[in-house]
């Protein structure tokens, strides 16, 4: 055969260059995503809290926000003014603590109010830029955290990464949110990324003063929509004012640390979460 022909043995054997993408996120064991249909039930509160809670708990975690119209996850680590570098292997994420490493959108803006005016694509684009470009290394943990609904954010992430290992549901008690929230789990089904599980988040409120319960939604419908999907309630948390303190201090890390009925229910969500994603 002519030397410049390729034989069809060698031509069989070339392998096609792997995605970058792909390459970047190899050292990722897992990858969750946390979603809700509805807004403000506190998706980035527990994504914020679970990142600390696992890097705690000796995990090396990553925490992307993904929310590109209303990033908050900078805010709740006290990282808005952090700009991340880039060094070698890519993007360098701000590292929270050694365990713990955070990208966002929010940490690349020059002025915080300036409003990110972005169709679909472009969107894509930035998350794909995300995953692809900014310096994971080796983690147990990338935890996700989305903005509200089913559009272009999570669809992103489930197309571009192809192997998300699993989604955290959040909703609130009242039927209003959870009209919303079994669109998500629809939609994970759809997507077919393994269901987590659900929490059940601002499951009313202990008074301060004679440590009842009150219960501020009343519904059976978080129960109703575990067993219609046939996928587990992770725990249920009380509205917690220092949880929502922490948040807008930069200190959610310290979610860690307390003892309330929150931070016990929490707890009961971690060990969940790490026993169900193996
Ligand atoms: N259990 C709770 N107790 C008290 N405050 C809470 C609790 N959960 C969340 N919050 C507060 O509620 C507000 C909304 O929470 P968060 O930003 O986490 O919601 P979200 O679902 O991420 O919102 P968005 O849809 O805008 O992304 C925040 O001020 C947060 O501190
Ligand atoms: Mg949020």
């Amino acid at each position: 055969m002519a030397d410049n022909v390729q034989s069809s043995e060698n031509l069989l054997n070339t392998k096609p260059e792997e995605p970058k993408l792909v390459t970047n996120l190899r050292g990722i064991k897992k990858k969750l995503m946390v979603m809700s249909g509805k807004g403000g039930v506190g998706k980035s509160t527990i994504s914020a809290s679970l990142a600390a809670a696992l890097a705690a708990r000796g995990k090396k975690v990553g925490l992307l926000d993904c929310d590109i119209h209303g990033p908050s996850i900078p805010t709740m680590f006290g990282i808005e003014d952090e700009r991340p570098i880039v060094g070698e292997k890519g993007i360098v994420p701000i590292e929270v603590s050694s365990n713990l490493k955070v990208m966002s959108i929010g940490l690349l803006l020059d002025n915080k109010d300036s409003p990110i005016v972005w169709r679909g694509p472009a969107k894509m684009g930035a998350i794909k830029q995300f995953l692809e470009e900014v310096d994971w290394g080796k983690l147990d943990y990338l935890i996700i955290d989305l903005p509200p609904g089913t559009g272009d954010e999570p669809l992103s992430i489930v197309q571009l990464i192809g192997n998300v290992d699993g989604a955290i549901v959040v909703t609130t008690p009242q039927d209003v949110a959870l009209v919303s929230v079994r669109k998500s789990l629809k939609f994970v089904e759809m997507m077919k990324v393994p269901l987590i599980g659900l929490v059940n988040n601002m499951d009313g409120i202990i008074c301060p003063h004679c440590n009842k319960r009150i219960d501020v939604f009343r519904s059976g419908g978080v129960d109703k929509a575990s067993t219609d999907y046939n996928v587990p309630i992770l725990g249920s948390l009380p509205i917690e004012p220092d949880v929502a303190s922490t948040g807008d201090s930069g200190t959610i890390a310290a979610c860690v640390n307390g003892t309330s009925e929150w931070h016990k229910n929490f707890k009961t969500i971690v060990d969940n979460i790490s026993t169900r994603v193996k």
